[in-house]
């Protein structure tokens, strides 16, 4: 098939190149030049597992470009812009309107059915109440009869994003129309996954239902392992325990400084202000939220147990993106604690290994380590991100503060887990 993707993102420059490797035709549409620029001469605009090899791979299936003309030589339009926090905390959509009126301009101009997809994560109603109107208004047409339109969510991973595109628990596709549901069925066909049909708005409602169960298990394991801290138990004990009830199951219980990332702290404010647009007080993810908040202080307040005051004092932070295997450090715990420590007046060598030059931009004032050992010879290190190396090092000596649980670092004279 052909597809266009509007934007380059990680969601879309991984469905791009994973249907490009599935054979399909790919052109993304993006504004920004730098991107457009790296993906036509098979580069990732991001840093992502596995990307760069497929990209290269596929090199003759895919094209990038700033022009939505190239809609008209498409069968399928997927919409894969950022769907951003408003300062109140919903969602602003202000990307995906703009998408919807270029592709109802060009649907305009084109003769034939042509589908849209939304995979960006709207909240419910927005595909039906957002973007149906602006495609009809720009191009004339009527949606379900003249063009398809369906909601499409994505589960991907960011550092995982290419394995989770080949090896998805279930596709879910929300439509209305059974042309949409074929052209959709036929593009999923190469998956053996189960396949979930349901209308729009329930699609839109699976994305906010999973990332707000996944946010609110962490929180769980947290507000669990805030308390076994007190207790003297080790959180991760318990969740071994908690997790073979297959009830439950043993995923998303990793206690520590909580979640960051362009999606759970977002999709959980997001939903949270759609349930009070629609008069609903959503109790459970606001505590989710506020649990989450909290999480990063601890590891502050644990640094103070062994160094009371911090002035002067150098600190490692190992880590800075929001989670290993990735540059990205949207939401990242290490930012409320580089905060912190730079409040506290503590001298701060940091050190991750993708994500420093994204951190350079926000936190220019401190010091960056060109190695992790560099770091370790800091009065005392805080482990924020567990990244695979961080187990190598030797932490003998050493006070370690850890927000991830990496083992090796246990081995450290004085050694605090934020939930064990
Ligand atoms: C998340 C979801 O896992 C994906 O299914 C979804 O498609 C994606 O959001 C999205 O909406 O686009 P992602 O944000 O890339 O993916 O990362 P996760 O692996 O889910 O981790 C999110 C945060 O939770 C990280 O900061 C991680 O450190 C933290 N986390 C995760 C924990 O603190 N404990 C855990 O047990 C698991």
């Amino acid at each position: 098939m052909k597809i266009s993707i509007v934007g380059s993102g990680y969601v879309g420059i991984t469905t791009g190149v994973g249907f490009a490797e599935l054979g399909n035709d790919v052109t993304f549409i993006d504004v920004d030049e730098n991107k457009i620029k790296a993906i036509n001469s098979a580069k990732p605009p991001i840093f992502e597992k596995g990307l760069e090899e497929l990209m290269n791979k596929n090199r003759d299936k895919y094209k990038a470009t700033n022009n939505y003309e190239s809609i008209l030589d498409t069968d399928i339009t997927f919409i894969c812009v950022g769907t951003p926090s408003k300062d109140d905390g919903s969602i602003d959509l202000s990307f995906v309107e703009s998408a919807a009126r270029e592709i109802g301009k060009m649907l305009k101009r084109k003769d034939g059915f042509h589908t849209v997809v939304v995979k960006s994560t709207v909240v419910p109603g927005t595909t039906e109440e957002v973007v149906k109107p602006l495609i009809e208004k720009e191009s004339g047409k009527r949606a379900f009869e003249d063009f398809g339109l369906a909601m499409n969510p994505e589960f991907l991973r960011e550092g995982s994003a290419v394995d989770d595109f080949f090896n998805p628990d279930r596709i879910v596709i929300g439509v209305k129309d059974d042309k949409t549901r074929e052209v959709l069925e036929m593009l999923y066909s190469p998956f053996n996954c189960p396949k979930l049909v349901t209308d729009i708005k329930t699609a839109e409602m699976i994305k906010y239902a999973s990332n707000a169960f996944l946010a609110t298990k962490i929180s769980f394991a947290n507000e669990i392992g805030n308390i076994c801290k007190k207790l003297g138990i080790d959180a991760y004990e318990v969740f071994k325990g908690v997790g073979l009830d297959h009830r439950i199951n043993p995923a998303f219980f990793r206690a520590g400084i909580g979640f960051g990332g362009s999606c759970f702290p977002k999709d959980v404010k997001a939903l949270i202000a759609k349930a009070r647009d629609v008069g609903e007080e959503p109790k459970l993810l606001k505590a989710v939220m506020d649990v989450n908040e909290g999480q990063p202080m601890r590891l502050i307040e644990l640094l103070k147990k062994h160094i009371p005051n911090l002035r002067g004092k150098k600190v490692g932070v190992l880590g800075l993106a929001f989670k290993p295997d990735t540059d990205d450090i949207r939401e990242s715990r290490a930012i409320p604690i580089v905060e912190e420590l730079l409040k506290e007046q503590a001298e701060i060598l940091a050190y991750d290994p993708k994500a420093m030059d994204n951190f350079k931009q926000l936190f220019p004032q401190i010091r960056y380590a060109e190695t992790p050992n560099e770091v370790l010879n800091a009065d005392a290190v805080l482990i924020v991100t567990e990244w695979k190396e961080f187990e190598q090092l030797d932490y003998k000596g050493k006070i370690v503060i850890d927000g991830r649980r990496v083992e090796k670092a246990r081995e450290a004279a004085i050694y605090e887990g934020v939930c064990w």
